[in-house]
């Protein structure tokens, strides 16, 4: 036990060695008894409808069954939504979306189940579906009565009076998760009547709410254990209570363990995926491109029940000024429900869609005036911050932004990226060339940190020091992926001067740390670290109280490092101080915890700070197309991201790396069809395309902004989960600036730019 502290080094993940051997253990690879029940939906066939008749008879009589249940069976409350009370388990008498669950069934083998659901005859009496952000707006299908409206001044008066104006729309299309890990879960009864469930789970606390409520027995009941996620990105927020629950209900009725997991068809079909979104703009500026003002109209189709739907769009609005001061904005935010899954979180939850509103504004206004791009984004840059931050800018919701650190960003991105040498390069190209165009583009990212349901943003921790020094602890977030629990071990580590190897962390149970947040809006790092901290904290105060009496010297003059405790000229390995205190008596067990300070939101009227900072980025993607076929490559892309003091480098150059691309695939690749029924036809990898390595960019190039956070955060770091997400942007702006080189009208293009569309819009400029 020697060397320096883990802070801020660049460890590898915790479970990395386990993830590339096959044997970190999911859900799914959890011995069970043999007496398991497995378990599967019987799905809804039409997207809205009326049941009629549901003959269940040859299901039960299906080889291997052993239970089949309908809404009318379940004992206590049939309801897996987040908060909104409205999202059944299973359906009752009436169906909202094609793939909704209407009876499950246990049966001795996942095959059998499967199986078994295909034979019930269910008799649906069909009724109008409204399954596009038209038709909502038509039926006047929506959530919260009307739209949602903020505006800071008059925004009509502030376009109307610029010099310049420009409108317009822009489609972008949702995303599905696509985890590698699909949905599971795993309920195995106890004594008592108590359940133990294993959840792929980000929201352990929710689970095990819903759990509980539909065994109807108290929370304390129930106990939820997950120890690591094949990938969230946000779809185990609330997309597992489902599972979890058919489980917990089945596992009470039969005494029996029963587990549930999706095939990935049964998965993308039933499971919320990203909003899509229409965005419709107006906005005003001078011949230097400033803003006057901007008019946002934002549609978001937000699926059948509520889910998180409510935050998500708030947090589109939130985003509609992405790093620019706009004078005077407008929001208005049309919340409409559909016939189609229940939209739900996604990585950046709505930030990326209310930021390509306004990036596609500048991208309209700079081809519109013929400026460059990256020059007009930064004309309308939030002011860097003076010292004393006195002269700071407010954003539309009031909020003044305190550590804009983009000016600088932008600087060095465009020199160590050689932006104006290969603007020039691509010009030249695109003259020369008359089937591959090029384009090259930048975008910038400014993103709140903290949830904007103020109460969420609180952490716990538990931490024990056993008699041979080392340290076991939880705390209650989980790890899907991202290296949360490496760079909470390297918080504790650095604490009590060892290394990471000495730290044990096991997997996230409701009995340890309880009333927990979803590991999600990025803020794992933040809370949890903290949390921690505090808990590790009392402890050496525990030890230094106890040793400066052991060793009669000053409690100021005790400290932890090298795996050593010193104390003046005394010094003895932690283990042995630990075995000491122990034999003293001292308890070597503490819990931590930890708010998040200076938050105050009205989500009503759209004021206030629902943030504690903002993390930024930049990134400028260079693309090639091919004009006969649609065809595209994204040659390279640099970015420069700002994670403030790093806790772990190299966890953060990972999550920035796989951000981009992800986001990159939202608006270049992936695309949701659904048919006129409301039936999702891109249920499949065969038919949905994610990103594949091949597609990340040729040249890809990631460095970390070196400076630290303004706000006090842990040692100074910022969350990097989600942000760079919206560094994909800068691929789709590339992707239009090449179709731009096709002709002199602006190309509008729609996301995804798949191939065909792009070889529409080339088609368009052409014509
Ligand atoms: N990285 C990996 N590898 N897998 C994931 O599922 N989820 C993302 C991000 N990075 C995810 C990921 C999302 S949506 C969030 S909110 C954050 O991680 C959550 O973790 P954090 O708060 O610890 O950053
Ligand atoms: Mo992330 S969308 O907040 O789970």
């Amino acid at each position: 036990m020697s060397g320096k502290s883990p802070l801020h080094t660049p460890l590898p993940h915790d479970s990395g060695e386990l993830h590339v051997t096959g044997t970190a253990r999911y859900v799914d690879d959890i011995p069970v008894p043999s007496d398991c029940l497995h378990l599967a939906f019987g799905l809804s066939h039409e997207a809205r409808g009326v049941i009629t008749r549901a003959d269940l008879s040859p299901v039960r009589n299906s080889p291997g069954v052993k239970l089949v249940m309908k809404a009318t069976d379940l004992p206590h409350a049939n309801d897996v939504s987040a908060a909104a009370h409205d999202e059944p388990l299973l359906a009752m008498g009436e169906v909202f979306y094609h793939g909704q669950p209407i009876f499950l069934v246990a049966a001795d083998s996942h095959i059998a189940a499967r199986k078994a659901v295909r034979k019930a005859k269910i008799t649906i009496d069909p009724r109008p579906a409204i399954l596009s952000i038209d038709d909502a707006l038509a039926a006047d299908s929506r959530f919260e009565g009307g739209p949602v409206i903020w505006e800071n001044g008059d925004a009509t008066n502030a376009i109307n009076g610029a010099p310049h104006r420009i409108e317009g729309a822009i489609e972008m299309g949702g995303q599905e998760h696509f985890y590698l890990e699909g949905q599971a879960a795993l309920a195995l009864p106890q004594e008592n009547g108590d359940m133990l469930v294993h959840s792929s789970t980000q929201h352990p606390t929710e689970i095990q709410h819903k759990v509980a409520e539909a065994l109807g027995k108290p929370m304390h009941a129930v106990r939820v254990e997950i120890r690591r996620m094949g990938g969230g990105f946000g779809g185990k927020e609330s997309q597992g209570n489902a599972l979890a629950v058919a489980c917990a209900v089945a596992a009470a009725h039969t005494g029996r363990p029963c587990k549930m997991r999706y095939d990935r068809d049964d998965d993308m079909i039933i499971t919320g995926k990203r909003h899509d979104f229409r965005i419709a703009y107006r906005a005003g500026y001078d011949d230097d491109g400033r803003l006057y003002g901007v008019d946002f109209t934002q549609y978001a189709r937000c699926g059948w029940a509520a889910d998180l739907s409510l935050p998500v769009t708030d947090r589109a609005m939130l985003h509609a000024d992405n790093a620019y001061h706009v004078p005077v904005m407008r929001i208005t935010s049309h919340r409409l429900k559909t016939n189609t899954t229940s939209a739900t979180a996604y990585r950046g939850f709505g930030g990326p869609q209310g930021m390509l509103g306004i990036e596609r504004v500048m991208d309209h206004i700079a081809h519109d005036l013929g400026l460059d791009p990256a020059e007009l984004r930064r004309r309308n840059f939030y002011a860097a911050p003076l010292d004393g931050g006195k002269k700071t800018q407010r954003t539309h919701y009031n909020q003044s932004v305190k550590d804009f650190e983009l000016h600088g960003m932008l600087a060095d991105l465009k020199k160590s990226a050689d932006y104006i040498g290969r603007m020039q390069a691509v010009a030249d190209w695109n003259a020369e060339n008359e089937v591959l165009k090029k384009g090259l583009a930048f975008s910038p990212l400014k993103f709140g940190i903290s949830f904007t349901l103020s109460h969420l943003n609180q952490a716990g921790a538990l931490v024990h020091i056993y008699q041979d020094g080392s340290v076991h602890l939880n705390h209650g977030g989980t790890e899907m992926g991202q290296g949360l629990n490496q760079k909470v071990a390297q918080v504790a580590a650095s604490i009590f001067g060892l290394q990471v190897e000495n730290i044990r962390i096991t997997a996230t149970d409701t009995a340890k740390v309880p009333n927990t947040s979803a590991t999600a809006a990025s803020s794992g790092s933040d809370l949890n670290g903290m949390a921690v901290k505090a808990a590790c904290t009392r402890l050496t105060g525990r030890l230094v109280r106890f040793l400066s009496g052991h060793w009669g010297v000053k409690p100021v003059e005790v400290s932890f490092g090298d795996g050593q405790v010193y104390g003046g000229p005394n010094s003895m390995p932690f283990s042995e101080a630990s075995n000491l205190a122990y034999q003293a008596r001292i308890s070597l067990s503490a819990t931590g915890f930890y708010r998040t300070p200076k938050l105050s939101w009205d989500r009503i009227r759209g004021r206030g700070r629902p943030f504690f900072y903002f993390a930024y980025g930049a990134a400028i993607t260079e693309v090639v197309i091919d004009t006969l076929t649609g065809e595209n490559r994204i040659l390279r892309a640099d970015i420069l991201h700002d994670a403030g003091s790093s806790l772990n480098p190299a966890l953060d150059i990972g999550q920035i790396e796989g951000a981009y691309v992800q986001g990159a695939g939202w608006l270049t690749m992936e695309e949701l069809v659904w048919n006129d029924q409301g039936r999702l036809l891109t249920h499949a990898p065969s038919t949905y395309k994610i990103p594949a390595c091949s597609d990340r960019p040729d040249i890809f190039n990631v460095a970390l902004w070196p400076g630290e956070n303004r706000a006090d955060t842990i040692y100074r770091s910022k969350a990097v989960g989600e942000p760079p997400f919206m560094l994909g942007i800068s691929a789709f702006l590339a992707l239009s600036d090449a179709v731009a080189a096709c002709g002199d009208d602006y190309p509008a293009l729609d996301a995804p730019a798949t191939p065909e569309r792009i070889l529409a819009a080339v088609k368009r400029m052409r014509a």
